[in-house]
């Protein structure tokens, strides 16, 4: 369990805090914000720094314009967002650290907010740079990290720059860490954990840590052709990544040694192309055709799946079921998120596409959390040492 530092502990009456969020959120092509959940989530932490009379100095990163000012990337539609959700004006100035900044910082007083543009704008953010660590250090009293999304990047002020001032985490950064940390360390049983997504290869320290932590692994979407593939079914033309056959079949092994309990899809949605248009049937993982492609999980796995769910205490859900972004093979994935809203469980559901999938179906409320971390909570629950934590002090 984590014990680290937070705003509580520090002073902050009359303090100038850098609060460094992850504002890292989707824009359409009008740069219109699609999904302000991680605006949203870091309120409780702003408004807390208001109360006590700080006086916020605001720096993320939006998108990926590697160390070049890229208009599209500006954090202006971010700005706007912000000063709307807490009706109060916010200066949003034209450079990081630069002259413009710090004539903003200059004159504030205690409560107000300035957002400085895009970190990622200057490109030593990405080196975990000592010289735009001071830089940035030098403009506050107080550096506060709740940016959860961006915890596994060793950036310059996500990391580095803790080392130059007094530090801790945000309440975002802290609830993530609370709530993760009890699924790994003390859940609920009996744990079920559902993982899906196209490639164990982008998953394995996270199907092994959890082999180690959970009670039943629902595994889904295209990884599970592997793992049956393994186990010695003939998966037809379905996506199989032959350089892991052995590495799923010592993760099955390990399975059962642990006696966790590992159920993979006992039939599947197969269609004769992979295309979002193709008419496709049910098949067994025993008698699945030779030609055919798993586009999708089938009926009789849902009902599996489900009853598994109904009988845990907590489900922890990572990865699409299938192939999810084409509406005809979303099915596995969209039953599976409706029964976890229904569930009498905690639930948890985290990564880019299963957080998405949870917001399209407007399902968010229904969930106990989804994480606002992608590759952060991925990182987390593999057990990896996420480098932003690892700046900021314990408590004494
Ligand atoms: C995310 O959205 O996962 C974070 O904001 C990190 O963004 P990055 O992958 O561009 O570092």
């Amino acid at each position: 369990m984590y014990n680290k530092v937070t705003l509580r502990e520090m002073e902050l009456k009359g303090k100038r805090v850098l609060l460094r969020v992850d504002f890292n959120v989707p824009l359409n092509s009008q740069l219109q914000i699609t999904n302000d959940r991680r605006i949203r989530e870091t309120l409780p932490t702003i408004q807390y720094l208001i109360d006590k009379g700080a006086k916020i100095i605001i720096v993320s990163h939006l998108g990926r314009p590697d160390g070049k000012v890229v208009p599209e990337f500006s954090m202006k539609p971010v700005a706007d967002c912000l000063r709307m959700l807490l009706k109060k004006p916010i200066l949003l100035s034209s450079d990081v650290s630069g002259t413009e900044t710090y004539k903003f910082v200059r004159s504030m007083k205690e409560g107000d907010i300035v957002m400085t543009e895009n970190v990622r704008f200057d490109p030593r953010e990405m080196t975990n740079d000592a010289e735009f660590a001071k830089e940035l250090a030098g403009i506050a009293d107080v550096y506060c990290n709740d940016a959860f999304g961006t915890m596994h990047r060793e950036h310059t002020s996500v990391c580095k720059i803790a080392e130059y001032l007094p530090s801790c985490i945000g309440f975002l950064v802290e609830k993530e860490l609370q709530i993760l940390g009890r699924a790994l360390d003390n859940p609920k049983r009996p744990f079920v954990v559902i993982i899906g997504g196209a490639k164990i290869k982008d998953k394995i320290s996270l199907i092994s840590r959890m082999i180690d932590v959970a009670d039943v692994l629902l595994i889904g979407g295209a990884m599970a052709y592997t793992f049956l593939r393994s186990e010695g079914y003939n998966m037809g033309r379905s996506i199989v990544e032959k350089d892991k056959l052995q590495l799923a079949r010592l993760l099955l092994e390990k399975a059962r040694t642990q006696h966790t309990k590992v159920v993979l899809p006992v039939d599947h949605m197969a269609t004769g192309e992979f295309s979002f248009s193709a008419d496709s049937v049910s098949v067994s993982t025993k008698k699945f055709p030779r030609t055919a492609i798993g586009m999708d999980i089938g009926p009789a796995t849902i009902r599996a799946f489900k009853h598994y769910i109904n009988k845990a205490n907590t489900v922890l859900w990572n990865g699409p079921l299938g192939v999810a972004e084409f509406q005809k093979f979303a099915k596995g994935t969209t039953e599976i998120a409706q029964e976890l809203a229904n569930a009498k469980a905690y639930t948890i559901v985290g990564g880019g596409d299963s957080a998405k999938f949870i917001e399209q179906l407007d399902l968010q409320d229904k969930i106990n959390h989804v994480s606002t971390g992608g590759g952060a909570m991925l990182k987390l629950l593999e057990g990896t040492d996420l480098p932003g934590l690892r700046y900021i002090k314990d408590k004494a």
